[in-house]
């Protein structure tokens, strides 16, 4: 067994985390437990979570309001860096791990605990993202991970918990699993098992069915200042407010929901849900802006690095040498990317329908033009043509010798 006195136990008031509580204590001999709940917007009531884990017998109980530093350090870069893994799942989730695990490991050093731990089971993403940020950030800090070794169901966990005190889950269960935070939510399983059936409507909080979503479009202007979302419809807005905003504009709309197969870190394919309103409609503005601002060779080498930094920050590799490299080359591209984009919002669809730079706009009418005023000079792209076209004859005429020997 680890000699372990004091642990820090990253907790959510659900029953695994709760569970680990006591079972810390008596199966690792752990002697004093202490918690904390990171608040990340997910709307919950901290208090009763926070008295949840003394209840369970955790020495101290703390919490920890990491709104602002989530969306700033978090989502933010996120949205510069047009994140999304696959193409498609915006983050949301992988997102709060490294700035929980931060504050993990410095409540560890602040209590003077020999340990860090969480609840995570064996076969999730979140394992991975806690270890590895922890790993990165304290080496020598051991990670007790009891719910990746006790092998029991879900119904043994429950059993366990209230040997110790620890209420079941309420009568009727959401029979899904599901994470939250001001960026979004994810869902998984249940029926959603099966990748063929449909999520039901009970799986959605954030976003409106489109049905019920208003008959009436909206439009929309997000404005950008160094790559970051600053106001909407004019109205400036710090970081926090512009994503709760985008949320409501976005979910009251229908858009953002996302049904997808996705490929985890240790090999398996999982069936997700998610709703991430207002990320998605900030990323899609964002990539507008950069289409205006940006030139063509800086957005295709960009949206090359964007796919690996998604990548990155999926498996877990938020503190990595890679990730803080492409940061670097993302804020320089940043400095440009000024201007505001106009929106539709209608019945599930955010439908871009114009972007505006008065400052770094690349589009020169003179150049884009087929009125009058065209300056584009024609004739030269004969030449241009004749230079640009040789390699490729070069080779068709090797390959057309080839052929007819
Ligand atoms: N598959 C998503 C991800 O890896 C969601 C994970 C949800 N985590 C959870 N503990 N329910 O980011």
């Amino acid at each position: 067994m680890v000699q372990v006195k004091r642990v820090v136990l990253a907790y959510s008031g659900g029953v695994d985390t709760s569970v680990c509580i006591p079972y810390l204590k008596k199966e690792y001999g752990v002697e004093e437990v202490i918690t904390f709940a990171a608040d990340l917007g997910q709307g919950d009531e901290l208090e009763p979570i926070r008295k949840k884990a003394l209840e369970a017998g955790a020495s101290q109980s703390l919490v920890g309001d990491l709104i602002k530093p989530f969306i700033e350090d978090f989502a933010f870069p996120a949205i510069r860096a047009n994140g999304l893994y696959e193409g498609r799942y915006p983050l949301s989730t992988a997102l709060a791990r490294p700035l929980i695990a931060n504050h993990l490991v410095r409540v560890a050093k602040e209590f003077s605990a020999d340990a860090v731990a969480h609840g995570c089971t064996g076969k999730g993403n979140d394992q991975v993202r806690f270890d590895v940020a922890i790993g990165s950030l304290a080496p020598d800090l051991k990670v007790l991970t009891p719910a990746r070794q006790w092998g029991m169901s879900r119904e043994e966990t429950i059993a366990y918990g209230e040997r110790f005190g620890i209420p079941a889950p309420v009568s009727k269960e959401s029979p899904y699993s599901i994470d939250l935070n001001l960026l979004g939510r994810s869902v998984e399983a249940g029926l959603l098992e099966n990748p063929m059936t449909p999520p039901p409507e009970d799986v959605f909080e954030m976003t409106s069915a489109i049905d019920q979503a208003p008959n009436e479009p909206e439009e929309i202007l997000i404005s950008f200042r160094a790559g970051n979302p600053i106001a909407i419809d004019g109205e400036k807005l710090d970081p926090v407010q512009i994503i709760s905003k985008a949320n409501n504009l976005a979910g009251k709309h229908g858009f953002g929901r996302i049904d997808i197969i996705e490929n985890r870190v240790v090999g398996i394919k999982s069936r997700e849900i998610y709703e991430t309103p207002g990320l998605l409609l900030l990323i899609k503005a964002h990539q507008e802006i950069e289409t205006l601002t940006l030139s063509a060779d800086v957005l295709h080498m960009k949206s090359y690095l964007e796919s690996k930094w998604a990548e990155l920050v999926y498996q877990g590799l938020w503190y990595s040498p890679l990730k803080e490299a492409l940061d670097g080359f993302f804020d320089r591209t940043q400095i440009d990317v000024n201007g505001d984009v106009k929106i539709r919002l209608h019945k599930g669809n955010a439908i871009i329908i114009g972007r505006n730079s008065s400052t770094n706009s690349l589009y020169m009418p003179s150049m884009a033009t087929y009125g009058k005023e065209d300056e584009f000079q024609h004739p030269l792209a004969e030449g241009f043509i004749y230079i640009w076209g040789l390699p490729s004859r070069i080779w068709a005429s090797v390959q057309r010798t080839i052929q007819n020997q």
